[in-house]
C-alpha cells in the first residue's frame, strides 16, 4: 500500500509513482529550507550541523548543505555522502566510537573541521595519521558528563557509556591532545541524548554542558574554536507528545550562548540535529 504524506498535493504524488514507481519516499525541499531558517533565526549566533544518522539522503543532506548547514558524520559512506552533498572539509564533524583507521586517515588527508575523539586511544590514532601526513588535524573530545538530563527519550550520559570520554578523563584527555604533535584542540562535543521534546530539558542541557566549557577552558592552552552542545531537539511521533516551538527554544537558550559568547569570544556554539 503507498502511504501518501499529508503535504504534497495527491496529483504530485501520483506523478512521482508513474515516473519513478512504488515504493517511494518523497521529501519536501521547502519544508527542510524553512525548518533551517526558523532555527537560524532563533539561534542566529549558533553553527548548525545535521547529523546525517538521520537521512543520509543524498538530495535531503544536498539540500541542508545548499541552505547552509555543516555536517556531522559517523561512517565513512556518510562522509563521502556529505562531500557529494557538497560539504567542504571545513564543514564537517566526524563523531562515533569505534572509527576504523582508514575513515580516520580520509578524514585527515581532507583535513575535515574536526574529528571527534571519543577514546583516549583515538588521539595517538589520529596523531600517527596526521603526522605521517605532514598536517594538522584539529579534533573534539567527546565527554560522557557525569550529569544526565532529565527528558530525552534516550539518554547517553551520566553513566558508563560507549559514547565519548568519562569526564573524570577530561584533565588527561586533554593533556594528551595538547602534547601529541599532528593535533590541535579546538573543541569539545557532548550529546546527552535524543528526542527531547522540553524546553526545560533543552535549557538545562545547554546549561550544564556550558559550565562544564567554561570549566574546561581554564586548563587549556588556546581557547576551542567551538563547543557541540549536542541538541537531540524531538519531533512527536505519537499523538501525546507535542513539537518543539523553536522561537521559545531560542527564547531559552539565547540568554545562555550570548553569555557564553560574552565570556568566550573565540568559541562558537554548535549544534547537530537529526530529526
Ligand atoms: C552524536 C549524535 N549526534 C546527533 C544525533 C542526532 O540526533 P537527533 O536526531 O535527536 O537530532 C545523534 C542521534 O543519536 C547522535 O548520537
Amino acid at each position: 500500500m503507498t502511504q501518501v504524506p499529508m503535504t504534497f498535493p495527491a496529483d504530485l504524488v501520483r506523478d512521482a509513482a508513474a515516473r519513478v514507481g512504488t515504493p517511494l519516499y518523497l521529501f519536501d525541499a521547502a519544508a527542510l529550507r524553512r525548518r533551517v531558517a526558523a532555527l537560524t533565526e532563533a539561534l542566529p549566533d549558533v553553527t548548525f550541523f545535521y547529523s546525517l544518522k538521520a537521512n543520509p539522503n543524498l538530495s535531503v543532506v544536498r539540500t541542508l548543505v545548499a541552505a547552509g548547514t555543516g555536517t556531522e558524520v559517523s561512517s565513512r559512506l556518510e562522509l563521502e555522502t556529505a562531500l557529494a552533498a557538497g560539504a567542504r572539509p571545513g564543514q564537517i564533524l566526524m563523531v562515533g566510537p569505534g572509527k576504523p583507521l582508514e575513515d580516520l586517515r580520509r578524514a585527515v588527508d581532507l583535513g575535515i573541521k574536526a574529528i571527534v575523539v571519543e577514546a583516549l586511544e583515538e588521539l595517538d590514532e589520529i596523531a600517527a595519521l596526521a603526522v605521517a601526513a605532514g598536517r594538522v588535524q584539529p579534533v573534539a573530545l567527546r565527554i560522557n558528563p557525569d550529569f544526565q538530563v532529565q527528558g530525552a527519550r534516550l539518554a547517553m550520559s551520566g553513566r558508563a557509556t560507549q559514547f565519548g570520554i568519562d569526564q573524570c578523563d577530561l584533565p588527561a584527555a586533554i593533556e594528551r591532545a595538547e602534547a601529541l604533535p599532528g593535533l590541535r584542540l579546538v573543541g569539545l562535543h557532548v550529546y546527552m541524548g535524543t528526542r527531547i521534546l522540553s524546553v526545560d530539558t533543552l535549557e538545562s542541557n545547554t546549561r550544564q554542558v556550558l559550565e562544564l566549557a567554561r570549566a574546561m577552558a581554564g586548563q587549556l592552552r588556546a581557547p576551542l574554536e567551538f563547543v557541540d552542545v549536542g541538541g537531540g531537539f524531538g519531533v512527536p511521533y505519537y499523538d501525546d507528545e507535542t513539537a518543539l516551538d523553536l522561537a521559545v527554544v531560542g527564547q531559552a537558550l539565547r540568554p545562555l550562548i550570548e553569555a557564553f559568547r560574552g565570556a568566550h569570544p573565540q568559541t562558537r556554539v554548535a549544534i547537530e540535529l537529526g530529526r
